[in-house]
């Protein structure tokens, strides 16, 4: 709990007060957390795995808003407004995640108000690439969105070593455009010693070019 943006600047002997408020809960790779609609009651903050955050559209066609791993918080937006899941959870890896139910949030930020500030926090980050992200998907054309797709991923620290494991399709429904398109474009990128592309593994070789790529500079 010391490493998630929830708990910054909460002391540390808090900590262990803070964890109560907590239920640990093991999720097996490939099972759905929460569907978009969904009445949501609780947030939840990743202990271990790997999270993904998506939507299915009426074509059965997916969107995927996030790869959330260690310390990451999702679930907070219906927790706040009542209002449905925005968006669905999967695990895609074998996951522990740490679930805090709306009253016990409640109980934590009338103890903690530095939690609720949190969060807000939490929310305006999001927002800020949410920004991002709408004037890149719509403005830009494939080249830049694939480059930015792979620059979030690399930001939120997806992989090992800068090395990235990803599917043509993931890629594609991280960038909204097609499966096909994204081999083009990986083909393109690799050829010019942007990327390494091997055996499955995405790997930027200068985020500063690919940054460049994602503004149609290049
Ligand atoms: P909630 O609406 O309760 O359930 C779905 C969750 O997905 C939502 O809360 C957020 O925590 C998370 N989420 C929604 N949109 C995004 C996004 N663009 N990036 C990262 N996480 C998101």
């Amino acid at each position: 709990l010391a490493q998630t943006p929830l708990f910054q600047g909460v002391p540390p002997q808090a900590l262990e007060i803070a964890q109560e408020a907590f239920t640990a809960r093991f999720y097996p790779a490939g099972t759905t957390v929460f569907k978009a609609g969904d009445l949501g009651a609780a947030l939840y903050v990743v202990q271990q795995g790997r999270v993904r955050i998506f939507r299915t559209y009426l074509d059965e066609r997916e969107r995927v808003f996030a790869f959330l791993g260690p310390g990451e918080v999702f679930g907070e937006m219906s927790l706040l407004d009542e209002e449905p899941r925005s968006a669905s959870a999967e695990v895609v890896a074998d996951s522990v995640l740490l679930v805090l139910y709306r009253e016990a949030y409640q109980g934590l930020i009338r103890r903690y108000p530095q939690v609720a500030h949190n969060i807000a926090g939490i929310l305006a980050k999001r927002l800020r690439e949410a920004d991002l992200e709408l004037e890149v998907l719509s403005f830009e054309e494939a080249r830049g969105r694939v480059a930015y797709a792979l620059l979030k991923l690399y930001r939120q620290g997806f992989g090992e070593n800068g090395r990235m494991k990803l599917t043509h399709l993931e890629l594609a429904q991280l960038s909204g455009t097609s499966r096909e398109t994204v081999t083009r474009v990986l083909h393109a990128l690799k050829n010019e010693g942007l990327l390494r592309v091997t055996g499955g593994y995405v790997e930027i070789v200068d985020t500063t070019t690919l940054e460049e790529v994602l503004y149609g500079l290049r």
